[in-house]
């Protein structure tokens, strides 16, 4: 999100090269004779403009280079396009899987920082940044929150298995309780059932911290931002020899239950786009997983 302008100029420092005007994308900068100046109002704050420059002329001050973080050093230089072992990249990719058996091993806060600040590294709309994480690091609190969600489903089961409820659904609100009914209602009564019964975690998998990420309404696209700085922590999760999965069931009841939202202090103004499981996992593979094969579309465009 642009604001006011940020980005200091070193004229002594300056050779003129024009580098910073080149990459940056709110026209902030412009050459005055020999010398970069600031002629724009406004001012992403991305930074391009410092990590660009030969003679370290620029500073973006609100922004800091080093992330400061605790488990392993930071290389803070920049790597050249092409720069890197792709295969080892997308081995990487392609390792991460869902984990659905974790230990008890409890995650240590440094590792559950380290993983936001590399979430942090993604793009974001207009560079608003306006992501936040809620972190649960305790499995008391898991199985806590796991019983508000498991509460809310126990709700939305009663009202799916009722079908007059159904009938009014198709009626009047595009068959959603009904095709709710279709694909999820055994599964989550089963896995209600085993949850209340036998304690089972069908739900987190036994995971011993949840990170939530979300966004602040105000910022141009927070669930776009969310889900990428999620992808980078789901990777890196691996990365750092944790488990991570996806709990699409617990997005959608903090969606829909404002009370699930409030015991957790979000605040208002500010959706919840991803909660992930995380712990150490108690499952490996011998092998990498496929996928269906896609068939991306060139379109000719007709003018
Ligand atoms: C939006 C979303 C929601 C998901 N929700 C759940 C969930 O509630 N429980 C679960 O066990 N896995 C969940 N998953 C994990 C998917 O099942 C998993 O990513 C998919 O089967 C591919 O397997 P992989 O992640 O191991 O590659 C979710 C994934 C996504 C992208
Ligand atoms: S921080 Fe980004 S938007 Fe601001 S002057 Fe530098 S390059 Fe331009
Ligand atoms: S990149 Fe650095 S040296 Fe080049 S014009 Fe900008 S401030 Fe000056």
């Amino acid at each position: 999100m642009s604001g006011p302008v940020a980005t200091r100029i070193d004229s002594g420092k300056c050779i003129g090269c024009g580098l910073c005007v080149a990459v940056c994308p709110d026209r902030t900068i412009c050459l005055v004779g020999d010398k970069a100046a600031i002629c724009g109002t406004e001012c992403l704050s991305c930074g391009h403009c410092q990590a660009v420059c030969p003679v370290g002329a620029v500073i973006v001050p609100v922004i800091a280079a080093a992330m400061d973080f605790a488990t392993f050093k930071e290389d803070l230089h920049w790597l050249p396009w092409g720069d890197y072992d792709l295969a080892g990249l997308v081995r990487l990719m392609r390792s991460r899987r869902s984990c659905r058996n974790f230990t008890g091993q409890q995650v240590s806060r440094e590792v559950l920082a380290d993983l936001v600040r590399i979430g942090t590294t993604a793009p974001s709309g207009t560079n608003s940044q306006g992501w936040t994480f809620t972190i649960l690091d305790q499995r008391e609190a898991v199985v806590s929150f796991g019983n508000h969600v498991a509460a809310f489903f126990r709700k939305l089961n009663s009202l799916a298995a009722n079908p007059l409820l159904r009938l009014a659904s198709r009626l009047f609100a595009g068959d959603r309780l009904g095709s709710y009914y279709r694909s999820y209602y055994p599964t989550i009564a089963r896995g209600l059932r085993e949850w209340q019964e036998q304690g089972r975690d069908r739900l987190f998998h036994g995971a011993t911290a949840l990170m939530l990420v979300g966004g602040r309404d105000e910022a141009g696209c927070p669930a776009e931002d969310a889900l990428l700085a999620t992808q980078n922590i789901l990777l890196a999760a691996h990365a750092m020899g944790l488990g991570s999965c996806l709990i699409g069931f617990a997005v959608e009841a903090i969606r829909h239950d404002p009370a699930i939202k409030g015991r957790l202090a979000i605040p208002a103004g500010e959706s919840v786009f991803a909660v992930i499981a995380l712990g150490y996992p108690a499952e490996k593979y011998q092998q990498v997983c496929g996928r269906k094969p896609v068939a991306p579309r060139y379109p000719k465009l007709v003018k």
